[in-house]
């Protein structure tokens, strides 16, 4: 299987760090020599309720809704689940770096290491074990990914034909396990919504029934139970931080955890070009973006709906949007000092955990690693662009009188200083060379900033001229 979690596997088992009777899996992503932070304070601790608030919980969203979701179902859910061949209970793992960085006990909740790779096995198993024998032909979705796999694997389970419209820019690591997970995949469209457009007409007929990825109160109840579950794992917990795609998922864990433990403080992420919460609760309505644009495509649906968008403006603390580079620096981050590869979804609340645009200094935090399918071609790009970003990976044009031994010279000189050379290339017929020069380009890996100021020198040294392009 390619992009989702092996099938079969169970989570990682652990200590429990906070030695508390009811453990869990759990644990340490501390470096060789670091002690854990778990079980410790780094500063004074402050509960959820002392914490400041943007306080979402005034503005007027519409209380006549057209369906609702309480905290029973949620319950019910949970019974339902309660099966480790349908979904996992995921590990939690305390991280010494991301304690030390943030100032707060940094505790990862695993979720990327659910049965498809995401959190949606559960809202998808919770809908679909529902369905009376004989009441469904076939179950159709629309998704740009996660949820595909979730409804694709939910289906097989309860022994219902699925059937998946993704757009034609889906990932493929998505497309292929969804298909591994059992259903027909259709590609059609190149936005998530024309995908929701061509899914709600397959789903016309009496035996057809349509998933929602988040406009249902049975996958918000489903994905609510992680509430229940990460509160069992951390009970002392002050905040959680959830990505916010279409809504499902903070709305589900965040009724959970108002109803278990109301003095946790829940905050939402949202990526800063598919952000559509702070305008939906301003204006009191679901309010779409019709071009969501950022490398978290788990969380980029375009919008929430009146059932989410409620429950956000009843539960959540605060909304606090980041950017792809705080996206990329996170995955970054994870893979380095936790071994965890998550997708950008999935590294968005380590990315407002870590962003000064929120507070967690003394408290225990846990932010969701909700999703860990990435493809790798979209992986290597999220490297490239963190590293670069840190100055690890650094692009150098050199102009030289073209001529041989020039970069045998140049080489040395990079050698010189440890830095490794990657990719190196001629370029001759570019616009502002003399003929008989040429452009070196090389593509230079480094220890970061110091190293790079140092090659860079090394190779001005002799009168080159050296420009850093990227
Ligand atoms: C990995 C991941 N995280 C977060 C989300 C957002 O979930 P929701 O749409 O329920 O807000 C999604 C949605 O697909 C996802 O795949």
């Amino acid at each position: 299987m390619f992009g989702g979690t092996p099938e079969g596997q169970d989570g990682i088992s652990g200590l429990n760090a906070f030695g508390r009777p009811a453990p869990d899996t759990y644990l340490d992503c501390s470096l060789p020599g670091e002690a854990s932070a778990v079980g410790r304070s780094l500063a004074p601790r402050r509960r959820a309720s002392d914490a400041p608030s943007v306080g979402l919980n005034s503005s007027p969203i519409p209380r006549i809704l057209p369906m609702s979701v309480t905290i029973d179902d949620v319950r019910a859910a949970r019974e339902r689940l309660d099966d480790p061949s349908v979904v996992r209970k995921t590990p939690i793992d305390s991280c010494h770096s991301l304690s030390e960085l943030s100032g707060a006990v940094a505790i990862l909740k695993m979720e990327h290491l659910q049965r498809t790779g995401s959190f949606k096995t559960r809202g998808a198993y919770n809908k679909l074990a529902q369905v009376a024998s004989g009441t469904v032909g076939r179950v159709v979705a629309a998704s740009a990914g996660n949820h595909a796999q979730g409804v694709a694997l939910a289906a097989t389970t309860v022994d219902l034909p699925s059937t998946i419209v993704m757009p034609r820019n889906a990932p493929q690591a998505k497309v292929d396990a969804t298909r591994g997970y059992g259903a027909d995949v259709e590609l059609t469209g190149d936005t998530f919504q024309e995908a929701m457009t061509r899914a709600r007409e397959l789903a016309r007929g009496d035996d057809a029934l349509f998933v929602h990825a988040y406009d249902d109160p049975d996958i918000v109840a489903g994905q609510g139970t992680l509430g229940f579950e990460l509160y069992e794992q951390v009970p002392d917990v002050d905040t959680v931080i959830a990505p916010i795609g279409g809504g499902g998922l903070i709305g589900g864990t965040s009724m959970a955890l108002a109803d278990i433990a109301p003095d946790v403080r829940v905050v939402g992420v949202q990526a800063a070009g598919a952000a559509t919460v702070p305008q939906s609760l301003a204006k009191g309505v679901p309010v779409p973006v019709n071009h969501p644009d950022t490398i978290a495509d788990g969380i980029a649906t375009g919008g929430v709906s009146a059932l989410t968008l409620g429950l956000i403006d009843d539960h959540v603390d605060e909304v606090i949007t980041v950017t792809d580079g705080e996206i990329a620096r996170a995955i970054l981050l994870l893979l380095e000092r936790a071994k965890q590869l998550v997708e950008g979804a999935g590294a968005a609340p380590v990315a407002a955990l870590l962003s000064d645009k929120l507070d967690v200094t003394g408290e225990t935090v846990v932010p969701l690693l909700c999703g860990g399918n990435i493809d790798p071609a979209r992986l290597q790009e999220v490297l490239d662009h963190a590293m670069a970003d840190r100055i690890q990976l650094l692009r150098l044009r050199v102009r030289i009188d073209d001529q041989p031994g020039k970069m045998a010279d140049i080489s040395r000189r990079i050698a010189g200083q440890g830095a490794n050379i990657r990719h190196v290339r001629h370029d001759r017929a570019v616009h502002g060379l003399d003929v008989g020069e040429a452009y070196l380009v090389f593509e230079v890996i480094t220890s970061g900033r110091g190293q790079a100021e140092n090659t860079i020198a090394a190779i001005e040294d002799d009168g080159y001229e050296v420009e850093r392009v990227n």
